[in-house]
């Protein structure tokens, strides 16, 4: 999605807003744009279709001096990827702004502002910001007033950045909807979509709420509540290495992501266990109370995360003995539901700031659900912050937009909540040491998984050709196949569908031939010889199979059936071992086909509109 960043210092700000967008790559973007306000008061604005590169190539060609400006990187939603519609946007030369989320009455303001004479040079949904922020300027308010009564006019989702030419002591940002943070320099202010964009210039953070209006100069912050009421907001200092986001030795920080799994695993267990036991207090003081009277669990997410969700639900019911449903959010946010009796309402996310888990998250809490989790990997993220009970998950910075070490750390977070579930609904004490062993197992299995990585990347070049793939799996591991399946189609843009295995002959079988690979996901579980009859029926009808297997499934290789023999593990950590291979397979594929594999086309890391 969108990324900002403003700054208003005492030294040339365009190469730390350069830094900054190139930071938010990550977020997803379609076009770049960067305006500075020079020492005579003169706005430059460069804008440029394509990569953060191009706009710093552009930058160098013609730079951009001034001590104050904004810049940001756009994923269009209203007006297709093009120049005009990049942002910055201004009016008249005289307001300047950058925005993300989404206007939803820009339709009528537009219609007014055109009847109001103003001209109109991008399909936005964002330029009517502009223009009415203008049209109070030359009302005679100050920037901080005129953004405050132009955005009172606004209906849907916005984080704005935004400068009044006319004076250069002021930068003014807003948040409603979409995440904003403030960064505290000496003598300097910034403004970001997020903290990674800042660390190079500093490590102290005010996160702006809901409704914040902010006014920066070089040395003060004020800052002004949803109520109108000027409020304080900590400043809190940032634990998140400047070097976190880099790539270091890899091709690409998803390829980096897959290798650092065993580590953010054991960082995730990291203080929650105790002996043999799992920590309730691990997922706040209260957590202990609340889940012993927990009768029931709602699970909410979306892409990767959900797949997460319908894994636990196998989990929860079945070691915790209570009922579970899992549904993506931007389903259950619009449908009435029957809340069920004192219960749990899980989120989770990577980013914390998905538009649809927090509306879900919002709507939850008005339902009458006994308590609400965050299963969250930022600290920071709405979502943490409007939950009643938080287990961050310690997978660190996830770039790619491919989410991987952020799957299985919500996998090993989920297991540890059924544990702590389950103590009060009747695991014994003999069956959670054993969960708490596997648990701890989890790093070292993994670590044998990646050895597979040439062997898979060898026979990703039998997927390069392909236009469909279909994904099997039973039971947890249906939602590993889904995982897998969706991890090929968005980095190789491979056609890729899960099916629960037993589905097969209620239609899919017919898609079957031998340009359709099939990948099975294949542990030696109690679902395993329904699995091989399944796949019995795709090598009748000439598909080529390519089956995960753990050491101790009794299948041959033979023409038409090729087998990646996987360490033996436990049904419990299973999915998470059996994702690793998933994730190297799309990865390799994508690689071999030379798409963008951390910035795949159309899609965004963190989806904070609708
Ligand atoms: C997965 O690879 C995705 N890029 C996507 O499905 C992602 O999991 C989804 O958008 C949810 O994001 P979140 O975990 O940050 O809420």
């Amino acid at each position: 999605m969108c990324g900002i960043v403003g700054a208003i210092a005492q030294r040339p700000v365009a190469a730390i807003l350069l830094e900054g967008l190139r930071r938010l790559e990550y977020r997803g973007y379609d076009s770049a744009g960067i305006a500075v306000l020079d020492q005579v008061g003169k706005l430059n604005r460069l804008r440029t279709l394509g990569k953060v590169a191009r706009l710093r190539d552009e930058v160098a060609a013609a730079p951009l001096s001034g001590t104050l400006g904004i810049a940001h990187t756009r994923w269009a939603t209203h007006g297709e990827p093009a120049v005009r519609n990049a942002h910055p946007h201004i009016c008249r030369d005289r307001c300047v702004l950058v925005h993300n989320g989404i206007i939803e009455n820009h339709e009528e303001l537009r219609r007014e502002q055109k009847a109001a004479g103003h001209h109109f040079t991008s399909e936005t949904d964002t330029e009517v910001v502009v223009h009415a922020v203008y049209d109070e300027l030359t009302a005679g308010y100050p920037l901080i007033e005129a953004v405050r009564r132009a955005t009172a006019r606004m209906t849907g989702a916005f984080a704005l950045g935004v400068i009044d030419t006319q004076d250069p002591e002021h930068l003014v940002a807003a948040r409603q909807g979409s995440p904003l943070v403030i960064g505290v320099g000496f003598g300097e202010h910034f403004i970001a979509s997020d903290v990674f964009a800042l660390l190079p210039v500093t490590h102290r953070f005010i996160f702006l709420e809901e409704g914040d209006i902010a006014e920066l100069t070089r040395d003060t912050v004020r800052i002004w509540s949803r109520d109108g009421e000027l409020v304080k907001r900590p400043v809190k200092e940032s634990a998140v290495a400047a070097d976190s986001a880099e790539r270091g030795e890899y091709r690409h920080f998803m390829l980096k992501e897959i290798f650092e799994q065993p580590r953010a695993i054991a960082d995730t267990l990291e203080g929650r266990l105790a002996g043999n036991r799992v920590l309730p207090e691990g997922f706040g003081n209260t957590a202990p109370d609340l889940f012993a009277q927990v009768k029931a669990v709602t699970i909410v997410a979306c892409g990767t995360s959900y797949h997460a969700g319908l894994v636990a639900r196998f989990w929860l019911e079945s070691l915790a003995g209570l009922p579970c449903t899992v549904e993506v959010a931007s389903e259950y946010r619009y449908r009435r539901h029957v809340v069920p009796e004192s219960a749990l309402f899980v989120t989770i996310s990577q980013s914390g700031e998905t538009a649809d888990t927090l509306a879900a998250l919002r709507i939850a809490k008005e339902s009458g659900y006994a308590t609400t989790l965050a299963i969250c990997n930022v600290p920071e993220s709405s979502l943490v912050r409007e939950s009643d009970l938080v287990l961050l998950t310690h997978a660190g910075p996830e770039i790619g937009v491919a989410s991987t070490k952020a799957f299985t750390t919500q996998l090993i977070a989920l297991l540890l909540l059924t544990t702590a579930l389950g103590r009060y609904h009747g695991l014994s004490e003999a069956a959670e040491a054993r969960m708490v062993a596997l648990m701890r197992s989890v790093p070292s299995k993994m670590e044998q998984v990646l050895a597979l990585d040439d062997r898979i990347a060898t026979l990703a070049e039998q997927f390069v050709d392909k236009q469909h793939t279909l994904f099997l799996g039973r039971g947890e591991q249906y939602p590993i196949a889904m995982e897998g399946a969706l991890k090929l189609k968005e980095i190789s843009y491979i056609h890729a569908e899960a099916y629960p295995a037993g589905e097969l002959k209620h239609g899919p079988l017919a898609l079957i031939d031998e340009n359709m690979p099939v990948v099975a996901v294949a542990p030696n579980n109690a679902l395993l010889e329904k699995l091989k009859s399944n796949l019995e029926e795709v090598r009748a009808r000439g598909g080529q199979l390519f089956v995960f297997a753990d050491f101790a499934v009794p299948l041959t290789e033979e023409s038409g059936v090729t087998v990646i023999r996987l360490p033996e593990t436990d049904d419990l950590i299973d999915p998470l071992i059996f994702t690793i291979p998933m994730q190297l397979l799309a990865y390799h594929v994508a690689v071999l086909k030379g798409t963008d594999v951390d910035q795949p086309r159309n899609l965004a890391k963190s989806v904070t509109v609708e």
